[in-house]
């Protein structure tokens, strides 16, 4: 493309990402095959698929985290959403040799932990890491209690995390009925919420590691369905399902 055209294209899709003041923001072009920032947007804010996570899924679904909860690789969710309603709270880790309240197990075959246990389970942004997801999906529904709450964020657009990549692993990324017809595999249809964040304009700020404070809210906001940027999935197990030891 020539420099005028590609300038002319390039003032286009600013236009219709409604871009003011996107231009320093893309570096003066979209044209670059290097993100503005590796990062997500975590040294320097707090990354945008983060703020669908804080703002919206887990503010909307505060309730649910109470009683014994079980959060995967830290507590910070457990912290930040339950408050006093949380009566104990376990983290569980894939690693060994953490200590404290740290339970090591694999998702996918965590007999150790048993059944019906957890008023709710926080799982954000691990999904992704194991390879087996519905045997994860399946002890997931076995360790709530009936009445619990598996509260799960899993990504639809998005980069590899290296450290995760490297260390256990990143093998999926999920669409809104890919993660209903797996969730489904353990739990009633009609118990399963699925919400899905992002438009292409978060999306690509996403890609680059822009930071939430770089968009507007409104444009953080706005719901594309085609750009599923981050889905959050709230599952219920039944009152009357008991799972057997
Ligand atoms: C990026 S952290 C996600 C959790 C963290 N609370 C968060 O919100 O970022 C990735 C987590 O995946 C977990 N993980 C990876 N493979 C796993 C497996 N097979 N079973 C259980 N957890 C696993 C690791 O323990 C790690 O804590």
């Amino acid at each position: 493309m020539g420099e005028n055209l590609y300038q002319q294209a390039r003032v286009t899709v600013l236009h219709e990402l409604g871009g003011v003041g996107l231009d320093w923001r893309w570096g003066n072009s979209l044209r670059r095959t290097h993100p503005i920032r590796r990062d997500f947007g975590w040294q320097s804010g707090r990354p945008i698929d983060r703020y669908y996570t804080e703002e919206r899924f887990l503010p909307a679904y505060q309730a649910d985290i109470r009683g014994r909860v079980l959060e995967i690789g830290d507590d910070r969710y457990t912290k930040q959403f339950g408050g006093e309603r949380v009566v104990r709270s376990e983290i569980l880790h894939v690693s060994p040799g953490l200590g404290g309240n740290v339970i090591q197990a694999d998702l996918t075959d965590a007999r150790q932990i048993a059944s019906d246990t957890y008023d709710c389970v926080i799982l954000t942004f691990t999904l992704q890491f194991i390879f087996d997801v519905p045997a994860a999906i399946t002890t997931l529904a076995r360790i709530v209690r009936p009445g619990g709450v598996v509260l799960a964020v899993v990504p639809g657009i998005s980069q590899i995390s290296r450290y995760d990549m490297d260390h256990w692993g990143e093998f999926w990324r999920f669409t809104s009925l890919s993660a209903r017809r797996l969730f489904e595999g353990a739990f009633r249809a009609q118990d399963i919420t699925i919400t899905t964040y992002g438009n292409v304009l978060s999306s690509l700020a996403s890609l680059h590691g822009l930071h939430s404070t770089e968009l507007t809210t409104a444009e953080l906001d706005h719901h594309d369905r085609d750009y599923e940027l981050v889905i959050g999935i709230r599952a219920v197990k039944p009152l009357d399902q008991r799972t057997e030891a």
